[in-house]
């Protein structure tokens, strides 16, 4: 009797949280065309279709071996009719049609050159395509139009488009603890975001800020910035400041402090000592009471925190964000308003946000 391949449906649970999904996988060529239809759906507004891309590709990213056939699909949850047509084209002809029409198309590949600048979303770069514009030289003489953000990011669009390494992230962690701690000396500095996932390279270097005592946090990033850019290391920043307990924004971000900036940085290696290159920089500040969730949401991927959040709240009865884990129920009997969004917390006092469980 030949042993079935027909693997065991437990194998994979429903939500992606749950699941083991490395970072090298066994079908990059199946999730390479969903995550093209993702983001192409995406990009053309319809986040539902895009999130059922996503979610295929996401199950296919934890099976444990190569799928060899449409059969060993059944083992996947959420795979739809649409996604196995993707993935049955894929498996015979080793590539799709339709894959490949999008990845061909001038709006998917403006699409994909506009949101790629930093500070340029769907919404804006959609709204340039539909206005006929198609490449840099096209944003660069629409200039007036920009936001500062939009105007750094198309005057370093070069460097920002090459990827940051492991080792350039972590000499930015350094230099930005080492700064920190001449301001507070028990701040610390957590490389967060992609690289905590084990990537070797990201987009940007992602920093979670905080101190060890309940509030000393607060006196933290203003100087910071203010020294950082003292000595030239700034090529642009943007400080928002903490919202939290405050009336919520419609957005799903959380509500911590944070900057976004554009570093400029050493070239290691380099012989030249003022050869220096722009990297993106996201600095985020939480409180000790807070450090937790805002580790395990700034880990990402954005993917897995949508699961985690999906997971808690249809699971267990509790709302996940990068601020706490909390019980509905509970915060609605001390005042508290329940808001939307997956970044969201509550809205109310400070005193009535206290974390459910850590
Ligand atoms: N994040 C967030 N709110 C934001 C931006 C980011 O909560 N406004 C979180 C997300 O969970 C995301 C993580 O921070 O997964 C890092 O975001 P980002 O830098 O955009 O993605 P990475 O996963 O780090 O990918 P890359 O390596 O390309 O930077
Ligand atoms: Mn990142
Ligand atoms: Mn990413
Ligand atoms: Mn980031």
């Amino acid at each position: 009797v030949t042993p079935s391949k027909e693997p065991d449906p437990a194998v994979l649970p429903a939500y992606g949280c749950q699941r083991r999904t490395p970072l090298a996988h066994h079908n990059a060529m199946l999730t390479e065309a969903l995550e093209t239809l993702a983001r192409d759906a995406a990009f053309g507004g319809d986040e539902t279709r895009s999130l059922a891309f996503t979610r295929a590709a996401s199950a296919l990213k934890a099976l444990p071996w190569r799928l060899g056939s449409l059969r060993d699909l059944a083992a996947l949850p959420g795979i739809g009719k649409h996604c196995r047509r993707v993935i049955q084209e894929v498996l015979e002809d080793g590539s799709s049609a339709e894959v490949e029409a999008v990845r061909r198309s001038e709006q998917y590949r403006t699409m994909q050159l506009f949101t790629g600048i930093f500070g340029v979303g769907t919404r804006t770069a959609a709204s340039w395509y539909q206005e006929g514009l198609r490449t840099l030289a096209d944003l660069r003489a629409a200039g007036p139009r920009l936001s500062r953000q939009q105007q750094a990011g198309l005057q370093y669009w070069e460097d920002l488009a090459t990827p940051v390494t492991l080792a350039e992230a972590e000499a930015i962690r350094e230099l930005v603890q080492a700064e920190a701690r001449r301001i507070l000396p028990d701040a610390t500095v957590t490389l967060v975001g992609g690289f905590r996932r084990g990537k070797p390279t990201g987009h940007d270097v992602d920093l979670l800020l905080s101190h060890p005592e309940e509030g000393r946090e607060q006196a933290l990033l203003g100087p910071l910035v203010a020294s950082l850019e003292q000595q030239g290391l700034l090529l642009y920043q943007q400080r928002q400041p903490n919202t939290f307990g405050q009336e919520p924004s419609s957005s799903s971000m959380d509500q911590f402090e944070r900057c976004f900036a554009i570093a400029r940085l050493a070239l290691p290696g380099a012989g030249d000592p003022s050869a220096r290159r722009a990297t993106r920089v996201d600095l985020v500040v939480a409180p000790r009471s807070q450090f937790a969730f805002a580790l395990l949401g700034w880990t990402g991927s954005r993917h897995f925190e949508r699961e985690l959040r999906r997971f808690a709240g249809r699971q267990r009865g509790l709302a996940l964000s990068s601020h706490g884990l909390y019980d509905p129920q509970r915060v609605r009997t001390r005042g508290g308003t329940l808001w939307g969004g997956w970044g969201a917390p509550y809205a109310g006092t400070r005193a009535a946000l206290a974390p459910f469980c850590c």
